[in-house]
């Protein structure tokens, strides 16, 4: 396929990636800590950004979609020893850098194993663009959150599409393509561009959506 064209596209758009090859490839790459780290540091915006929106977590069941090796779970469950913290991923390899008492769950974010109206929180970070059936994916998100909960999804721009190396399955996002996808469930949705530092004026290359349902 063109670049170009591919450009335009936005990714996933050559032959269909079965779950299992893009399971084998993080398989892979969670032996590589450079790229693929445990934890991340507090002070990154894009945490932040989760902790402030979220609020007071005590008490509180939340859930990491596509975790990885769970950075972003383990400094709320830090922060908030009384949430109740569940990681998600497809990855077993990724799974195994999880600490406890984060509750581990291997599976897809296409069909998520839980029950409906089961979380206060869900969040995913850089995980949704990998999913594939991203409709679906957004769909379940919303499924297993309580009426009230808050979503976050930090992911790429569509329109920065090229800037790094993506596998053939990845996916970027325009705001109103998420935007309207949260819609379906959700009461009151957002999107805004963040950098990694509150301070540093956004680059357009990350975006992150609200919503509450
Ligand atoms: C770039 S990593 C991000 C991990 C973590 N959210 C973070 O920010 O550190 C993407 C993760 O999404 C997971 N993933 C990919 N497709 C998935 C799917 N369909 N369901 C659940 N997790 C998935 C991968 O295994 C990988 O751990």
């Amino acid at each position: 396929m063109k670049p170009w064209l591919r450009k335009i596209l936005g990714g996933s758009v050559g032959r269909p990636v079965p779950l299992h090859e893009i399971r084998r490839s993080f398989d892979e790459a969670a032996g590589d800590e450079e790229h693929f780290p445990s934890t991340i540091d507090p002070r990154i915006y894009h945490v932040q950004l989760i902790l402030e929106y979220f609020g007071d977590l005590s008490g509180k069941r939340i859930l990491d979609v596509g975790c990885g090796k769970g950075r972003f779970a383990r400094v709320l469950q830090e922060r908030c020893p009384a949430a109740r913290i569940a990681a998600l991923d497809l990855s077993e390899a990724m799974l195994r850098f999880v600490p406890a008492p984060i509750g581990v769950c291997s599976g897809t974010m296409t069909s998520l194993p839980f029950a409906s109206a089961s979380f206060d929180c869900v969040y995913a970070t850089e995980s949704l663009e990998h999913a594939v059936g991203i409709s679906t994916a957004v769909g379940e998100m919303c499924r297993v959150l309580k009426p009230g909960g808050k979503l976050v999804i930090i992911d790429k721009n569509a329109e920065h599409w090229g800037r790094l190396k993506t596998p053939e399955w990845e996916k970027w996002f325009r705001r109103e393509e998420l935007e309207k996808l949260l819609k379906r469930d959700c009461r009151q949705v957002s999107s805004r561009f963040i950098s990694y530092w509150e301070d540093v004026e956004p680059d357009g290359l990350f975006l992150a959506w609200l919503a509450q349902k």
